[in-house]
């Protein structure tokens, strides 16, 4: 049975979690789908962990269709996420040529980062037969913007902000929220105000599913790993399918992510 929409609010509504891992071939994504991950996200982490680069700035849309292309082949009936690349959404038009490619090359969704500008965007998008996930806290395409990898809502305005971006881009008609690097105590608040489902990276163990970057849950992304990250190569002894299934057992039974993989 493939994974749709409807699979991840039928989750929320049950409260039952869901399991989100980022891939960008066929192989992988077979492996991954597998394994019993809901959704693959081609996500513009291909520009950093794939293609060498230190931002997911020079990811192109043709990058992001040629990879989920790759994934749509391998995938064994998990939802496919594709990431806009980098002021793919600058235009409504850039936005609707963009989706247009990534459904084209075999997404069932697209995301987009950004915060409540994105309403306008995310109503044509929807209109237009495209599902929506919008990316809201640390949204890394925005990094020259941020000055750098920051926890993001930790003053009370930006986090009353991100709270009214989240309800705003709900009644534009995104179906997914995803979080990244946003505290504990105010991703709870955001869960409360939204009904759609909310995934998190380095949010809170409370959101409906979890995502992480392939090569980082499988420890091999060099450098020092993000705080949200766990590693499940370790566990699971360098067997890559087991680590993929101890990902998704630990997603859905809750046990990851933990206190220490969150921001207080
Ligand atoms: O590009 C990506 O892999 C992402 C995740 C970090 C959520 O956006």
């Amino acid at each position: 049975m493939s994974v749709t929409i409807r699979t991840l609010q039928q989750c929320k509504a049950e409260g039952r979690k869901f399991s989100v891992l980022t891939a960008y071939d066929a192989c992988f994504a077979t492996q991954v789908s597998n394994a019993g991950i809901d959704a693959i996200l081609v996500g513009d982490s291909l520009g950093m962990v794939l293609q060498g680069h230190d931002s997911t700035l020079p990811v192109t849309v043709a990058d992001i269709a040629y990879h989920t292309a790759c994934v749509a082949r391998g995938n064994q009936g998990s939802l496919i996420m594709a990431d806009m690349p980098f002021m793919g959404a600058a235009t409504l038009e850039g936005a609707l040529a963009a989706s247009q490619a990534l459904m084209q090359a075999g997404a069932h969704m697209v995301k987009l980062e950004g915060a409540g500008w994105l309403a306008d965007t995310v109503t044509t998008l929807r209109r237009n037969g495209v599902p929506v996930c919008v990316h809201l806290g640390l949204t890394p395409q925005s990094v020259n913007a941020f000055g750098g990898y920051r926890v993001q809502g930790r003053e009370d305005d930006s986090a009353q902000r991100l709270i009214d971006d989240a309800l705003a881009l709900e009644a534009a008609g995104a179906d997914v929220l995803l979080l990244e690097c946003v505290p504990r105590a105010v991703t709870q608040r955001l869960l409360a105000a939204v009904s759609v489902p909310v995934i998190g990276i380095g949010a809170a163990p409370e959101c409906d599913g979890q995502v992480l970057v392939l090569h980082d849950m499988l420890g091999i992304t060099p450098g020092k790993p993000a705080r949200f990250v766990k590693n499940f190569m370790i566990e699971a002894g360098g067997d890559i399918a087991a680590a993929l299934r101890a990902y998704d057992t630990a997603v859905k039974n809750g046990s990851f992510p933990g206190p220490e993989h969150c921001f207080s």
